[in-house]
């Protein structure tokens, strides 16, 4: 496995709980593609927003994040019980927009290689 993402839906709210790429396939947009699906599959089930935490000082995963809008908007204080380091919550809102479409279908067209989603899922 390159990688994995998780999702959590409720309502019109869409929290990325987590994203990880195998320390050997980093750098190879496979975090993207999974944003990228993730991202649709939150525009198909109705989401308006979406929102996740990030490491302070996580400054990579920071600028995969502000590529797809997110920005920041609070910080939660020691939210990493191992570290107590400090969490970023960042949001991108109005992913329901044509503006956000356009947002993802750039963001794909950068994507080198074809993107394999199953189907039937979701
Ligand atoms: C953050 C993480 C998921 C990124 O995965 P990835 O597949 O390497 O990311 P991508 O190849 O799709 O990167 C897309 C863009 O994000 C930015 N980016 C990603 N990793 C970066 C890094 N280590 N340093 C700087 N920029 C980075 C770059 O702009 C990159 O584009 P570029 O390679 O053309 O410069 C991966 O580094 C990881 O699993 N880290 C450990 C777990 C983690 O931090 N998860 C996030 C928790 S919030």
């Amino acid at each position: 496995m390159a990688g994995y993402s998780g999702l959590m839906l409720s309502l019109d709210e869409a929290h990325v709980t987590t994203i990880a790429v195998d320390p050997a396939m980093q750098r190879r947009q496979v975090a993207t593609r999974l944003l990228l699906d993730m991202a649709r599959v939150a525009r198909r089930r109705g989401a308006t927003d979406l929102t996740l935490e990030v490491r302070v000082g996580n400054y990579g995963a920071q600028a995969l994040y502000r590529r797809f809008g997110f920005a920041p908007e609070g910080i939660r204080p020691q939210y990493y019980p191992e570290t107590n380091e400090d969490a970023i919550v960042m949001w991108a809102h109005d992913i329901d927009t044509e503006a956000y479409a356009a947002r993802l279908a750039a963001i794909e067209a950068s994507v080198t290689g074809a993107t394999i989603v199953p189907e039937g899922r979701w």
